[in-house]
């Protein structure tokens, strides 16, 4: 059995899928299901992220289901004004807690640098929401041996100068971007390594408590046939899930991780 004071976080990021009306369908078909799930297991946090135009229908069928936690996939640092097409901290704080920052494919299409995620983790704090900060490697810096130098490099930009009493309400996940997508998950040996690094790296800069709090999770092609291995490694304490979160695997999922919390 793991023993680990820290929850253990399965987050859906369902990227630009599902509207309203889908979203809502999908809801409340695995919402009940996932609830009855974790009834008893307060340690296991499940948090579904559809697009933020999706929230509102979305936490309507979870209202009835409080375990059920939802989070917004982006936001802005800015507190309100002429921005043309954002939404701010206090906008995604009505609707739900968590907030995905700095998702690669955010850092690809959108120009997204570790400056810009540090400001929005930043304001997400501010403003009384977890933020789930994405780093990880690309390909070619993992074919280089640069994975270690790129990890010290983001936690050292992406996750600065938050206040060392907030680290809690913090999330990382680590998403090798080699992973994300390609059905090529890495070993829990290996994200494991990375993930035991960023623990380190949190010690040095925040203190023993803040990176004993701190939950990593570990994203890239996680799918119910994979979790388990996943969850079993004493480091990582959960998984940011793509694909698998907008189908019934989802619940699968969160089925094998109270597998694992068994035993
Ligand atoms: P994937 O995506 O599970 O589809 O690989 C993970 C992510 O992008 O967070």
């Amino acid at each position: 059995m793991k023993t680990t004071s820290r929850n253990a976080v399965i987050a859906g990021n369902w990227k630009m899928n599902y509207g309203p009306r889908q979203a809502s369908e999908f809801a409340g078909e695995i919402v009940p299901e996932l609830d009855q799930l974790v009834e008893h297991y307060p340690q296991i946090v499940p948090i579904m992220c559809p697009p933020s135009i999706s929230l509102p229908a979305v936490r309507e069928v979870t209202q009835a289901f409080p375990r059920i936690e939802l989070g917004a996939q982006n936001m802005y640092f800015e507190e309100k004004g002429a921005f043309t097409g954002e939404i701010s901290p206090a906008m995604v704080r009505e609707l739900c807690r968590y907030v995905i920052l700095g998702h690669s494919e955010r850092r690809t299409y959108f120009g997204e640098t570790d400056d810009i995620v540090n400001k929005k983790a930043q304001a997400a704090l501010r403003h009384g929401l977890c933020p789930v900060v994405c780093i990880g490697e690309r390909l070619e810096q993992y074919d280089a041996g640069q994975t270690e130098d790129v990890i010290r490099f983001q936690v050292q930009h992406s996750l600065a100068h938050f206040p060392a009493d907030a680290v809690r309400e913090v999330v990382v996940a680590y998403e090798p971007v080699w992973a994300i997508g390609t059905g090529k998950a890495a070993t829990a040996d290996g994200a494991g390594k990375v993930i035991a690094l960023i623990r380190r790296l949190f010690e040095d800069r925040y203190g023993n408590e803040a990176a004993t709090t701190l939950r990593i999770l570990y994203g890239g092609s996680v799918t119910s046939a994979n979790i388990s291995e996943f969850m079993t490694h004493p480091d990582i304490d959960g998984a940011l899930v793509g694909g698998a979160s907008i189908t019934h695997d989802f619940v699968e999922i969160v089925q094998k991780v109270i597998e694992t919390l068994q035993g």
